[in-house]
C-alpha cells in the first residue's frame, strides 16, 4: 500500500485549482441511466471513486466515451444487465445511487447493500422507503436490494425523517420519470443535490425547490441528453483553506465557488483568517498568525459540513485555546483523533464530542488513515508537526483528493508518495 511522507513546519503559500466535486459527479453519473440519449458529463475529477462508478456503469453494459480531459459521454441505451455487484459496491457506497435511476427507467434493479464503513453503519432504509412509496416492490435478501416496478413509478409525497444526501438524490432521480407529482420533504439542501437537480433539468426534468427542504418533481415520460459540468468541490476547497490556515500561510484557491461554503469561511475568519473572495476564487491569509481555537457542530447544509470536521480538528490541535467539536451526523467520525493524539495532540473524546486543547506544534509519528476525510486531517496534522510523518493506507485519500501531493507541493509542502 502506498504511503505519504510529509516533513512539517513550513507555512503553505501559493495557488491551487479546485477539481469538480466528487459528491456531485457520482449522482450525476448515475443520473445518466435515466436518459434516452447520450449525456456528456464534464469537469469530472480524476479520482478512484469516479473510476469505480464508470467501471460499474461499464459492467452494466452502458457505453462510455472518455476524452483526454476525462469528460465522459454516457449512453444508457446500451445497458445489458441491471445489477450493481457486491465486489464494486463494497468499495464505494455511493454505488447505491444507481438504484433509483435503474428502477425508474428500466423497471428493475439489483444492487448490493453497501456495507457499513469506517464512519458509521450508514443504512439505506430511507432510500428503500422512498422507492416503496413510489410503488416499487423492494425486497432485501442475501445482501442485495432487489427492486421492481410494474410499469412507471408513481409520484408520491415522501418525508425523510433524517436528512439524507444520497437518499434525497436517489428519490429525486426516480421521481423525474414517475407518473405524476412527487414532493420530497425534509430533503437535503447540499449544493451537490442542487447540482444534480440542475443536470436533471438540463435533461428535461421538471423540478423546483431544490436547495430548499421541499423539492417538487412533476414526472415526465423521458429525459433527453445534455452536456453538464459538475460544480466545484467545496470540501476540497475547504480542506486546502484549512491546511493553509493551520500552517499560518497564504493561499489563493481558484476554479471554486465561494458561495457554497459560507459556514466554513465564517469559521476560518473566527480562527483569525483574512479572507477575500471573487466570483470563482477565494484568498486566505493568516498573516503569519497562529489560528485561534474555534468550536464547531456539524449538521446538514447550510450548517457546518461533517466532511470538514476532521480537517478542523487538525487545525484546532495547533490553535491557541481550547475548542469543542460536536459530530451530529455520523456515530464514529473521530478515528483520526486517536492518530493525532499519537502526534502529541491534546484531545479528550466523550461520545460525539471532542475537547481539543491546542498545542504549539505536533510531533511527527507513523499514522494510519481510516477514511477519506480522516486521511486529509492527518495530512494537515503532518504539515504542522516537527519531523517526518508517514501516513499509511492513503488509498483512502486517493478516493477524494485529485493529485494531492502535486497540489500541496505547489504550496511549498515537503510531501512525497512512498510506493508500497
Ligand atoms: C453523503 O453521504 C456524502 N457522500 C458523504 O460524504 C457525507 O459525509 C454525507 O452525505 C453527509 O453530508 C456522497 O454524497 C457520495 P447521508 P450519505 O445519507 O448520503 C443516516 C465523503 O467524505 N441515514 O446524508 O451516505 C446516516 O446513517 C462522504 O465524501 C439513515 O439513517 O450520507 C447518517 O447518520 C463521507 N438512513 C445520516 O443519515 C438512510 O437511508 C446522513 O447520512 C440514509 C442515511
Amino acid at each position: 500500500m502506498d504511503k505519504l511522507m510529509i516533513t512539517g513546519g513550513e507555512p503553505l503559500r501559493g495557488e491551487v485549482r479546485i477539481s469538480g466535486a466528487k459528491n456531485s459527479a457520482l449522482p450525476i453519473l448515475a443520473a445518466t441511466l435515466l436518459a434516452s440519449e447520450p449525456v456528456t458529463v464534464c469537469n469530472l475529477p480524476h479520482l478512484h471513486d469516479i473510476t469505480t462508478m464508470l467501471e460499474l456503469l461499464r459492467r452494466m453494459g452502458v457505453e462510455l466515451v472518455i476524452d483526454e480531459k476525462l469528460n465522459v459521454e454516457i449512453d444508457a441505451g446500451t445497458i445489458k444487465q441491471l445489477v450493481a455487484p457486491y465486489e464494486l459496491v463494497k468499495t464505494m457506497r455511493a454505488s447505491i445511487l444507481v438504484l433509483g435511476p435503474m428502477v425508474a427507467h428500466f423497471g428493475e434493479a439489483e444492487v448490493s447493500l453497501p456495507g457499513g464503513c469506517a464512519i458509521g453503519s450508514r443504512p439505506v432504509d430511507l432510500h428503500i422507503q422512498g422507492l416503496r412509496a413510489m410503488g416499487a416492490d423492494v425486497v432485501v435478501e442475501a445482501g442485495y436490494i432487489r427492486a421492481k416496478s410494474n410499469g412507471r413509478l408513481k409520484g408520491a409525497r415522501i418525508f425523510f425523517d433524517t436528512v439524507t444526501v444520497t437518499g434525497t438524490e436517489n428519490i429525486l432521480m426516480a421521481a423525474t420519470l414517475a407518473e405524476g407529482q412527487s414532493i420530497i420533504e425534509n430533503a437535503a439542501r447540499e449544493p451537490e443535490v442542487v447540482d444534480l437537480a440542475e443536470c436533471l433539468i438540463a435533461m428535461g426534468a421538471d423540478i423546483s425547490g431544490h436547495g430548499t427542504d421541499t423539492i417538487t418533481v412533476n414526472g415526465v415520460e423521458k429525459l433527453h441528453g445534455c452536456k453538464f459540468p459538475v460544480v466545484a468541490d467545496r470540501i476540497e476547497t475547504g480542506t486546502y483553506l484549512t491546511a493553509v490556515a493551520a500552517t499560518r500561510g497564504k493561499i489563493k484557491v481558484k476554479n471554486t465557488n465561494p458561495r457554497i461554503l459560507d459556514a466554513v469561511l465564517q469559521k476560518l475568519e473566527e480562527a483569525g483568517a483574512h479572507i477575500t473572495t471573487g466570483d470563482d476564487w477565494i484568498e486566505l491569509d493568516m498573516k503569519g498568525q497562529r489560528p485561534k481555537a474555534i468550536n464547531i457542530t456539524t449538521a446538514p447544509y447550510p450548517a457546518f459540513p461533517t466532511d470538514m470536521q476532521a480537517q478542523f480538528s487538525a487545525m484546532n490541535a495547533v490553535s491557541e485555546g481550547v475548542s469543542i467539536l460536536k459530530e451530529t451526523i455520523f456515530e464514529n467520525r473521530f478515528m483520526h483523533m486517536q492518530e493525532m493524539i499519537r502526534m502529541g495532540a491534546k484531545i479528550n473524546i466523550d461520545a460525539n464530542t471532542a475537547v481539543v486543547e491546542g498545542v504549539e506544534r505536533l510531533q511527527a509519528a507513523p499514522v494510519m488513515a481510516t477514511d477519506l476525510r480522516a486521511s486529509a486531517s492527518l495530512v494537515i496534522a503532518a504539515l504542522v508537526a516537527d519531523g517526518d510523518t508517514v501516513i499509511d493506507r492513503i488509498y483512502h485519500i486517493d478516493r477524494g483528493y485529485e493529485c494531492i501531493e502535486e497540489k500541496l507541493q505547489l504550496l511549498g509542502a515537503r510531501i512525497k508518495r512512498i510506493p508500497g
